[in-house]
């Protein structure tokens, strides 16, 4: 592995199963980076849990401790900057964040998004599926630019909608592919692949826009 490895932090809210994934990577050898900090905005995450046998600082930064968005968010940066991380990864962290934040992590911020954007943008993505009857859902990951779930998508993968699917069996299927993609977007940050257009428009690859984002098939979920 060429160069030292990439300091991130992960930013999560729940099972922090995502988390996980990028964790279980990293010690394969398969992503160069390396976590520096995990923080929480819900004392109660599970994901806490795993990054504490893993062996990685954590922080608990409940929001409700703060009286606003902004000064919370200032609260964040600068526990994530005290870390080193030059890379922040949204993992289920379920809060909407101020423009500063995003502003100051412009191009070296990511999220994942349960569905294949830029459809069904906002919550409850697998049960609004379901109600249209769609025939295909998925995962992206995207750069974060302010407006909610709109940045330029790096990477996506399909999943089948099947008979009979509940949101929970569908939501199942979903972190399957989360679980390869997230790692796999890190990794090509990490390896210096990435960036993201002045605009925050595009996503570059080796420094030229990419025309489509990248697509991948995980062939477990299609299997019958
Ligand atoms: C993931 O499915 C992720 O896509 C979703 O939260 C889940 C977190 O799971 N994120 C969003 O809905 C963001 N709008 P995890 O805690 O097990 O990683």
């Amino acid at each position: 592995m060429a160069g030292n490895p990439l300091p991130i932090a992960v930013l999560i809210s729940g099972n922090g199963s995502n988390l996980q994934a990028i964790i279980d990577a990293i010690a394969r050898g398969e992503v160069p980076a390396v976590i520096t900090l995990v923080v929480s905005n819900n004392a109660d995450a599970h994901g806490l849990e795993r990054a504490r046998r893993a062996g990685l600082p954590v922080r608990v930064l409940d929001h409700r401790d703060w009286p606003d968005r902004e000064s919370y968010d200032r609260a964040l940066m600068e526990a994530i900057d005290a870390s080193g991380a030059r890379l922040v990864v949204l993992a289920g962290f379920m809060r909407i964040l101020s423009d500063p934040f995003v502003e100051h992590y412009r191009g070296r911020l990511l999220n994942i998004h349960p569905s294949l954007l830029p459809r069904y943008k906002g919550l409850n993505t697998h049960a609004r599926v379901l109600a249209a009857g769609e025939r295909e859902h998925g995962a992206s990951v995207h750069f974060v630019t302010p407006a909610l779930d709109d940045g330029p998508v790096i990477v996506q993968a399909p999943v089948p909608v099947r008979p009979g699917d509940t949101p929970e069996t569908l939501a199942q299927r979903v972190h399957q592919v989360e679980h390869v993609i997230y790692p796999l977007a890190v990794k090509w940050f990490a390896e210096g692949h990435l960036g993201m257009d002045p605009e925050g428009k595009r996503v570059l690859w080796d420094g030229r826009p990419l025309d489509h984002p990248r697509q991948v098939r995980v062939e477990s979920v299609w299997a019958a």
